[in-house]
């Protein structure tokens, strides 16, 4: 919708100008079948790139391999693949209207991949709470809007791991007692649900330790190795308690097979040389 070919065509622009849903292309024949799409409004001659430039590309004049280029998708997850948005150059400025994009029912977002005249185009209640949750996870003013569309969706998804994981997190910024002894509740049972996400089994088990419950912590630290493997921080918490318990051959064994996958890491180095001078000293005494 923020393309000019969107915009220059009173809306003739849809999803099916492009993809019919009984057709896939083959991925050597896909530049082929896209860029004849182009060819209904625009004809070899509209695009103004030099001909030599244009035969260059592979397959040459690769018109959507130029002007529908492929998105760097560890920047974005969740997001289709492919820049929707049809640009001359990629340094193109968004429109103007694109700043004026927000509804009623998405006030603070911009849904860009919205399909035109589909109703309201708001995504599902969970794919905004994903959307909140990663832009909460730098922009803090997003996180109010996480924790309460984890509240509206606490009834009609209570098992759902992403749910719980928001609910946990909204109760652990209260910082009360009350909010950890929540907190633990849905973080329980995110884990029970299977949940893999290291996040859930760092604070589960920081509550525990911090609540002097060893056993459990413990159980859930291991846990969530089995589970999560490269996360040192759960290794680190889980000498920590190793520690707090006087176990410090367990202690150091932990932070031994945790530097052997991260040995760049110089605080666990430094905490297992901690571990294990505080060791020999007791050795001694
Ligand atoms: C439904 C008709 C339609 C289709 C299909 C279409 N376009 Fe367009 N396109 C337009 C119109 C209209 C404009 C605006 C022309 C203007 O404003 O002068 C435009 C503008 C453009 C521009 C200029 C963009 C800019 O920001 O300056 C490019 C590049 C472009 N189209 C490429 C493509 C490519 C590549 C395809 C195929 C993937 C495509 N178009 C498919 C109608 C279409
Ligand atoms: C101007 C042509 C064009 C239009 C209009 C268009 N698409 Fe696409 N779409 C493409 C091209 C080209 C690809 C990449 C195909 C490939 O590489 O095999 C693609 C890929 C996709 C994919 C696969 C994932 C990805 O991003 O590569 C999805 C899903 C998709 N489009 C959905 C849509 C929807 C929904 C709409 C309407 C809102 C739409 N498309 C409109 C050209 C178009
Ligand atoms: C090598 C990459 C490349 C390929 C391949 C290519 N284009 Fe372009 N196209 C460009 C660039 C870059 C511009 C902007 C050039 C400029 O500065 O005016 C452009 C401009 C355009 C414009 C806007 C022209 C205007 O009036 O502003 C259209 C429309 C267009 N291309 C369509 C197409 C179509 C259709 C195809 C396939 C048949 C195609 N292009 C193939 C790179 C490409």
């Amino acid at each position: 919708m923020l393309s000019k070919c969107y915009r220059g065509s009173t809306g003739k622009l849809s999803c099916i100008t492009c993809h019919d849903p009984h057709v896939q292309p083959s991925r050597e024949k896909a530049s082929a079948y896209y860029g004849g799409k182009c060819l209904i409004c625009h004809s070899d001659t509209s695009c103004t790139a030099p001909l030599a430039t244009r035969q260059q590309t592979s397959p040459p004049d690769d018109c959507v391999g130029c002007h529908m280029p492929k998105r760097d998708v560890t920047e974005i997850s969740h997001a289709s693949l492919t820049n929707h948005r049809i640009i001359a150059t990629p340094d193109e400025p968004f429109p103007d209207v694109t700043f004026q994009l927000t509804t009623p029912s998405l006030p603070n977002l911009v849904h860009l991949d919205a399909i035109p005249n589909e109703g309201d185009g708001a995504p599902s209640p969970l794919t905004l709470l994903q959307a909140y949750g990663q832009l909460g996870a730098e922009h803090r003013e997003y996180l109010p809007r996480y924790f309460d569309v984890a509240k509206q969706l606490e009834t009609s998804e209570p098992n759902n791991t992403e749910v719980l994981e928001a609910l946990a997190a909204s109760s652990l910024q209260e910082k009360t007692p009350d909010g950890n002894r929540r907190a633990t509740e849905y973080l329980n049972r995110a884990i029970e649900q299977g949940s893999t996400k290291a996040w859930d089994f760092e604070e589960s088990g920081a509550l525990l330790l911090r609540a002097r419950k060893f056993p459990e912590a413990e159980a859930c630290l291991r846990k969530g190795i089995q589970r999560a493997p490269y996360d040192a921080k759960l290794y680190s918490l889980l000498a920590e308690g190793y520690v707090a318990t006087n176990r410090p051959r367990e202690a150091a064994a932990t932070l031994t097979q945790a530097l052997k996958l991260f040995p760049q890491m110089d605080l666990l180095r430094a905490f297992l040389n901690q571990v294990e001078q505080s060791g020999a000293s007791a050795a001694k005494k």
